[in-house]
């Protein structure tokens, strides 16, 4: 029977940087992994380049059932720990927008960071390897893994969520939850684009590939970001974000055009040029394909003089309030996160363990607690690993 302090199951941002802290405090980590690599999330996070945290994170960007939850862990450990991190390990960095903090080289180079950091504490990490029973026992657990027995005093579960099943992501850590009698919120995909009915997607089959900014309403939420029309309906940053908080059978609202009165103005083209066509006028606020798909929706023939109020009241409201409803969304293959996940009203706030499971601990992705898009789930990641790290 091996021994250790810790056991952290999952070799990804939360249980590297879990293990880090551990090792630092002198106990004897082991990081178990059943993928090829660590950390492969981040080596493909940010497209490529890894935003690794967000300068503007506060709990208003995180969703839990539990929403305070959160704030312990952020205010321990901010995205300035982590980029004096990066710093440290001479990475360079930009921000891209809204805090948004990216590598200016590849995101694997945040991967090597953790792995040497991993290294130079003492962890010993094992890849290709899965996880068997777990028991309690002694005060600690005792498990099998790649055919060894193992026994430890913590236990960090930092499997993830189900996003994206083709690189290894499973459920497992709902798996090991479920063992101990921890609840779970509910598992559903967040951070991914909605898809359309098929009618729908035929009317709308001009615009894929059309990207316009828009303010996206729905979950009781609203977000100002890009939208892109797809081939199966919906993606692009204000999609993506509210997807998080959008629920099946809900509709969302779109506005083409923040800020613009888009009756107001149509009414006011039509005293001043009428003989301008209503896609002319709409396109020089929206991409040229929008506004002629608008424009021969609404059934408007001839020029603005010719348009009956009506019909240009019908095209604002298409621009400015188009109410469109999902009927689904493209699920965990492609989702960046899982919202919902272990109930964090079973979990210490300082520490990320189970209260009524001593010794058992969950951080990141795998707890309910998931980031907008932007650098925040690392940065959930890093700190409640870091705070798991602190106390296993
Ligand atoms: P993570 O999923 O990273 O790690 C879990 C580890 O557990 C994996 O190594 C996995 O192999 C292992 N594992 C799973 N099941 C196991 C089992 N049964 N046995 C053993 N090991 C097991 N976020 C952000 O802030 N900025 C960004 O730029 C991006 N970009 C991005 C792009 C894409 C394409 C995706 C899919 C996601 C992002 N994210 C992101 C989200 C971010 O990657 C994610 O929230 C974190 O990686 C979560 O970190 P964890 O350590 O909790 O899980």
């Amino acid at each position: 029977m091996e021994q250790f302090d810790v056991v952290v199951a999952g070799a990804g941002a939360a249980g590297m940087m879990c293990a880090i802290e551990a090792a630092k405090r002198g106990r004897r980590v082991l990081v178990l992994d059943h993928a090829k690599a660590a950390g492969e999330k981040i080596r493909i996070s940010g497209g490529g380049r890894c935003n690794f945290t967000n300068l503007r994170t506060e709990p208003k960007a995180f969703l839990s059932a539990n929403p305070k939850f959160c704030i312990s862990a952020l205010r321990r450990y901010r995205p300035a720990d982590f980029i004096a991190l990066i710093d440290k390990a001479g990475i360079a960095w930009h921000e891209k927008t809204l805090g948004q903090l990216f590598c200016d080289g590849p995101a694997t180079q945040v991967v090597k960071l953790l792995l040497d950091e991993m290294a130079r504490h003492g962890v010993i990490l094992r890849l290709e390897t899965s996880i068997g029973e777990i028991q309690q026992a002694g005060g600690g657990f005792r498990l099998t893994a790649g055919g060894r027995a193992i026994a430890c005093q913590s236990l960090v579960i930092a499997t993830g969520g189900k996003s994206i099943p083709k690189m290894g992501a499973t459920g497992f850590g709902y798996e090991v939850a479920a063992r101990f009698g921890v609840p779970v919120v509910e598992p559903r995909p967040a951070l991914v684009p909605l898809t359309f009915e098929i009618g729908l997607l035929e009317r709308l089959k001009p615009l894929a590939g059309v990207a316009v900014d828009v303010r996206v309403m729905g979950g009781g939420t609203s977000f100002d970001e890009a939208m892109l029309f797809t081939h199966r309906g919906l993606s692009g940053p204000a999609i993506l974000q509210v997807s998080s908080y959008w629920r099946p059978g809900e509709e969302i609202v779109v506005d083409m055009a923040p800020g613009i009165d888009v009756f107001s103005l149509l009414k006011a083209a039509k005293a001043e040029r009428g003989r301008a066509a209503l896609a002319t006028v709409l396109g020089e606020h929206l991409p040229r394909r929008l506004a002629q798909l608008i424009a021969e929706q609404t059934g408007a023939q001839g020029n603005l003089a010719d348009t009956p109020d009506r019909l240009l009241r019908q095209a604002a409201e298409a621009v400015n309030a188009w109410r469109v409803k999902p009927v689904g969304s493209e699920g965990y293959r492609t989702a960046e996160v899982t919202a919902g996940g272990v109930d964090t009203r079973a979990l210490d706030q300082r520490s990320m363990m189970v209260t009524a499971v001593p010794g058992l601990y969950f951080v990141g992705e795998v707890v309910d607690v998931t980031g907008w898009l932007g650098g925040y789930n690392f940065q959930w990641a890093w700190a409640s690993g870091w705070c798991a790290g602190q106390a296993v």
